[in-house]
């Protein structure tokens, strides 16, 4: 049996019924998360949570948990539902009210819910890259906030995934961004260069896993706009998030960028990322 835990109560997923009047549902007011699951064992879940509570500070929300509260709760769930690789999905509504645009009273609690899916690490295309296709960037000027809103990154990914690639590169003008669920990085004489933490992008959980691997092995990382032009003249373009991991971009479709084979920079990141997991996760 598939449990979920709705309202802080681990329950059969048949039984748990979400209100029509949730503002995550009719307003898409509220925050998520995704943690990764491996060995039946969190992946960095404290920088997730922590993320989780500043993304609901952003928005005004009073989560009604501890961060350690919260990690308990997931952890039960993972449990429960015997996850060996996968992920916990987690999300905090602002709650039932009648709908109108402003916030509810302050005695209308988040409406929380969370479930797991067992998934395999993408192995084969960690080895061999993905493509990608570049996208304008349309979303809000908050992007920051890991918002339950994804009109913008979903419209960018159906864009990509229609053109048989695995992510779109969003470009505000000729800046390239991050990715739709991804952050982007580009590696030119063996530096590596990635958006700034600011409100155009979600600073990744791996994205800082990332900058931590570089620091641990004297790999330069800048934290640095690029262009367009950079990215498609770069040597190696690569992709990280929770669940794709450290992805190679191998070609960039209608453009001048493709290379043979994921690059030298990224094959080490991804072993240092491997020994990262192996560190929390004992895989
Ligand atoms: C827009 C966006 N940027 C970046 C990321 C990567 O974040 P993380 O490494 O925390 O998964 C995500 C993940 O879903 C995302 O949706």
């Amino acid at each position: 049996m598939d449990y979920v835990i709705l309202d802080g109560q681990i329950l059969d997923r048949n039984k748990a019924k979400v209100d029509i009047e949730d503002r995550g549902y009719q307003f898409g007011d509220g925050i998520y998360e995704v943690i990764r699951v491996y060995n039946s064992t969190f992946f960095t879940a404290d920088e997730h949570l922590t993320r989780l509570f500043q993304s609901a500070e952003k928005i005004g929300m009073t989560l009604p948990y501890t961060l350690e509260e919260l990690k308990n709760l997931l952890a039960s769930l993972v449990k429960r539902n015997n996850i060996n690789d996968g992920t916990i999905y987690l999300q905090f509504s602002r709650g039932v009210a009648a709908r109108q645009h402003h916030y509810p009273d302050k005695d209308v609690k988040p409406a929380f819910t969370a479930y797991t899916k067992e998934i395999e690490r993408p192995k084969d295309k960690l080895k061999k890259g993905v493509h990608a296709k570049l996208v304008e960037d349309v979303r809000w000027l908050r992007c920051d906030i890991k918002s339950l809103n994804l009109l913008g990154n979903i419209m960018a990914k159906q864009e990509a995934s229609e053109a048989g690639c695995f992510e779109a590169i969003l470009h505000r003008g000729s800046t390239v961004t991050e990715g739709s669920s991804s952050n982007m990085f580009i590696v030119k004489d063996g530096i590596i260069k990635t958006h700034p933490a600011t409100n155009l992008i979600l600073n990744g959980i791996t994205r800082r896993v990332i900058m931590d691997i570089c620091k641990e092995q004297n790999i330069t990382i800048k934290e640095e706009e690029f262009n367009i032009e950079e990215l498609l003249a770069a040597d190696e373009i690569f992709l990280a998030s929770t669940t794709s991991e450290v992805m190679p971009i191998v070609k960039v479709i209608g453009e001048s960028f493709e290379t043979e084979e994921p690059g030298e920079i990224t094959r080490k990141l991804q072993a240092g990322f491997e020994k990262k997991i192996a560190l929390q996760c004992g895989e």
